[in-house]
């Protein structure tokens, strides 16, 4: 059949390959009991507000929701100290970034993507027709701020960051934003996504806010996929300077965002504060057991800001995934981002945890005994 007619960046990207489900791996090996410890989803929600809400809401599904969105808006700028016009809404935080792919991207610019990062910005970048520039990371695991500031020309119109970073967990130190902001041209943009700010050490955050109000060119991504629980109800959301939200609000499409999903949030945000800080407690607790459970028995882990882990096994990290996934545990392989023997794995309950460490070791200790 003859693919005639579509567009050539759209035939160049490479499909998004998501994190197996609990129902396809089931249904693929025959299994009663899986655990999904492949998408860094929270596994302790949705909060009961949230539910509450989201059923209530349910009644309203004949009528569109509030086009402007503006209740959510008003409740997530006072967070951060901003107004409700620097505020967009979307469909999840994947929505933003491909609206920000069509905001800033001609055919033919400059991205800055560094080398190991959330996979949707080549994509995205691809699919715009922009020319991309990856930078290696530092030290194996760290985003290069240095490199990446070097990096830079007249010709750069996007850089893409993610802090904390996947698939390593790792942060930048905030003063490399400062010095990167303050030397980029006025043509060149940041789009900081921070999917996993929450479970990072608060202090060590850049603050977005204090950029806005400075008039920098930065845009910040945040979701309410991961601690607040809410990965599939699709919410996310964009802080960035006024005159770029009426822009990206154009772009995004109309209603980018259901009634039952900002429900969600927005209890989420009025209600279920006290449960999400706890979930956020557990799962950075979780973090440090899993991280000492990993070197105990010789591997070898990245420390990590997120609620996912990094390390690095003896084996091939798809022979590895594959073995646990007959087992019933679902990881993430880092081959695709080029790290042969890494697995990601998120922080699950404490049962989840242990059960995965069990399988874990029982899978090794196979590996060793073919080798
Ligand atoms: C770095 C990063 N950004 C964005 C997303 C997408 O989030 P959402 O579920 O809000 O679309 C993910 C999802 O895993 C992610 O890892």
């Amino acid at each position: 059949m003859s693919l005639d007619g579509i567009r050539k960046a759209v035939l160049n990207v490479k499909p998004y390959v998501p994190g197996k489900t609990t129902e396809e791996v089931i249904c693929e090996k025959g299994l009663s009991h899986v655990i999904k410890l492949g998408s860094n989803e929270n596994p302790y929600g949705p909060f009961p507000a949230a539910l509450e809400s989201m059923k209530k809401e349910l009644v309203k599904l004949n009528t569109y929701p509030d086009v402007s969105f503006r209740e959510i808006k008003v409740v997530i700028s006072d967070i951060y100290g901003l107004k409700a016009k620097n505020v967009c809404i979307s469909h999840g935080a994947e929505g933003m970034l491909q609206t920000l792919g069509k905001v800033f991207i001609e055919s033919g610019d400059e991205v800055l993507i560094p080398s190991a990062t959330y996979p949707l910005y080549t994509e995205i970048s691809s699919l715009m027709g922009a020319d991309i520039l990856t930078v290696p990371m530092k030290d194996d695991f760290y985003l290069d701020m240095d490199s990446i500031r070097k990096a830079v020309s007249p010709r750069t119109k996007l850089i893409w960051l993610n802090n904390p970073n996947n698939p390593t967990g790792t942060m930048f130190r905030k003063e490399n934003l400062d010095k990167l902001l303050e030397e980029i041209p006025s043509t060149c943009w940041v789009v900081l996504d921070e999917a996993y700010a929450e479970f990072a050490d608060q202090e060590k955050l850049p603050d977005i806010s204090a950029y806005i109000e400075k008039g920098k060119n930065i845009v910040s991504i945040r979701t309410f996929s991961k601690a607040y629980a809410l990965a599939g109800a699709r919410i996310g959301y964009a802080l960035c300077r006024e005159e770029i939200a009426v822009i990206i609000d154009t772009v995004s499409e109309p209603f980018n965002a259901n009634r039952v999903g900002i429900a969600g949030a927005l209890a989420t945000l009025q209600k279920d504060m006290k449960q999400c800080a706890e979930a956020i407690s557990k799962i950075r607790d979780e973090r440090t057991k899993l991280f000492r459970s990993f070197t105990e028995v010789g591997l070898d882990p990245v420390q990590s800001q997120s609620n996912f882990i990094f390390v690095t096994t003896p084996f091939d990290a798809q022979v590895v995934s594959e073995r646990l996934l007959d087992r019933g545990i679902i990881i993430r392989p880092c081959s695709g981002w080029g790290y042969s023997r890494s697995i990601r794995v998120t922080v699950g309950t404490p049962d989840e945890n242990s059960l995965f460490l069990q399988e874990l070791a029982f899978v090794l200790d196979s590996l060793r005994k073919d080798d």
